[in-house]
């Protein structure tokens, strides 16, 4: 077992790496002081693994909430019935809440412990390779709205990260590429050394090699955790994951929730800044060509949706969390490995490459 520190004064937390993990028990009892426990989980995740969580937790108070599954239900309804059980049970506010599942599990999860007498201890026990490296770090925590995604949300970390990669085993081939997209941004972003280590090793890791997995997972995770030390509330460098999110959010709310992938929303994302890098004079050719055909190598999209026209990227991109003062700002890449902080970019330019990017 690897263990990483996200390091934010009193509420530094560790991510734990490794296979089996979930049957540690020793690992649940370190972290759960209560004696109540709800584990939040959905139906596609709870048949597979609740049972081998629930064996961690015999003498304390178990309740469990399992939703249906899908970004569809990442919603107030959804947090509602969390809260509903949470009440059922008369938990109080020192009850743990366990996330278990992907990224639509560990945001909602995390939201309804932010939330229920506001604030309860959570942990997070992610089972996607996407929220294994991305989303169950950093306390990010949200549902989505109709009008825009995780439009409502909490700054709130976890008490730990159980990140068992042995779990990945049963994840279906196109989410296992979805986490793949997130991975890659690391390397884009600031880690270009990663980003070689992925053009050598995209295979491996689509082959679902133990070692190559868990190099990324971990890889990923110390490039996330030092963010987050460093800006956790986002007021700067945070911004810098967020690279094709503008545009990917765009495709997930203008689609309805659940049609792409986030990952793959965000690998076609990471394509459009890409070019609107290149035109804006920050990558060559060689670059976009180099990001477009890794992405295409871990099976990921990088055409935008046919359905989405320009104005209709432009209306949904006005929803965004970066925008300030009603002005966009977007990620840009200044080269591979280096990110812009956000930016408010060339409006005509923007437009070409949403007009002319991914449409011959
Ligand atoms: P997801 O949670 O929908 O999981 C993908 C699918 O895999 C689901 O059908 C799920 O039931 C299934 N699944 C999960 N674990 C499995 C396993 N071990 N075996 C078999 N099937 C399994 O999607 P995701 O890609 O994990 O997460 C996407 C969400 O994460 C989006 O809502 C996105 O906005 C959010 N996100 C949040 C952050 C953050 O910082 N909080 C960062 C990135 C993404
Ligand atoms: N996934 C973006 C963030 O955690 O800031």
């Amino acid at each position: 077992m690897n263990t990483l520190t996200v390091s934010l004064a009193e509420r530094s937390y560790p991510i734990y790496i490794g296979a089996k993990l979930i049957d540690q028990t020793e690992l649940f009892h370190r972290h759960i002081a209560s004696s109540q426990v709800m584990v939040v989980s959905n139906d596609t995740v709870a048949p597979l693994y609740l049972a081998r969580i629930l064996a961690n937790l015999s003498g304390k108070q178990v309740a469990t909430a399992i939703l249906p599954d899908g970004e569809s239900y990442k919603s107030m309804d959804s947090a509602m019935a969390i809260f509903d059980q949470l009440l059922a049970h008369k938990f109080s506010r020192n009850a743990t809440l366990l996330a278990l599942g992907g990224g639509v599990i560990g945001d909602l999860a995390g939201f309804a412990a932010a939330c229920y007498q506001r604030g309860i201890p959570f942990i997070q026990i992610p089972t996607t390779l996407l929220a294994q490296v991305d989303s169950s770090v950093g306390g990010k925590t949200a549902v989505n709205h109709p009008g825009g995604k995780n439009m409502i949300g909490a700054f709130y970390q976890p008490q730990c990260v159980i990140a068992d990669t042995s779990v990945l085993d049963t994840l279906a081939d196109r989410e296992l590429s979805a986490g793949i997209a997130e991975v890659i941004k690391y390397g884009l972003i600031r880690d270009c050394s990663f980003f070689d280590w992925l053009e050598h090793n995209i295979d491996a890791l689509l082959r679902r090699e133990p070692e190559a997995l868990a190099y990324a997972i971990e890889r990923s995770c110390i490039n996330k955790a030092e963010v987050v030390a460093a800006d956790e509330r986002e007021t700067g460098e945070r911004a810098t994951l967020n690279l094709g999110h503008t545009f990917g959010h765009a495709i997930e709310t203008g689609m309805g929730y659940g049609v792409c992938l986030h990952g793959e929303a965000v690998a076609i994302g990471m394509c459009q800044a890409a070019e609107l890098s290149r035109r804006l004079g920050y990558l060559n050719d060689g670059d976009v060509n180099r990001i477009e055909a890794i992405l295409l190598r871990a099976k990921l999209p990088i055409q935008p949706p046919a359905e989405l026209d320009t104005a209709r990227f432009l209306e949904l991109m006005a929803v965004d969390k970066k925008n300030l003062d009603g002005k966009l700002r977007l990620i840009l890449l200044e080269q591979i490995g280096r990110a812009s902080l956000p930016l408010e970019v060339d409006l005509q330019t923007l437009q070409a490459t949403l007009r002319e990017y991914g449409r011959r």
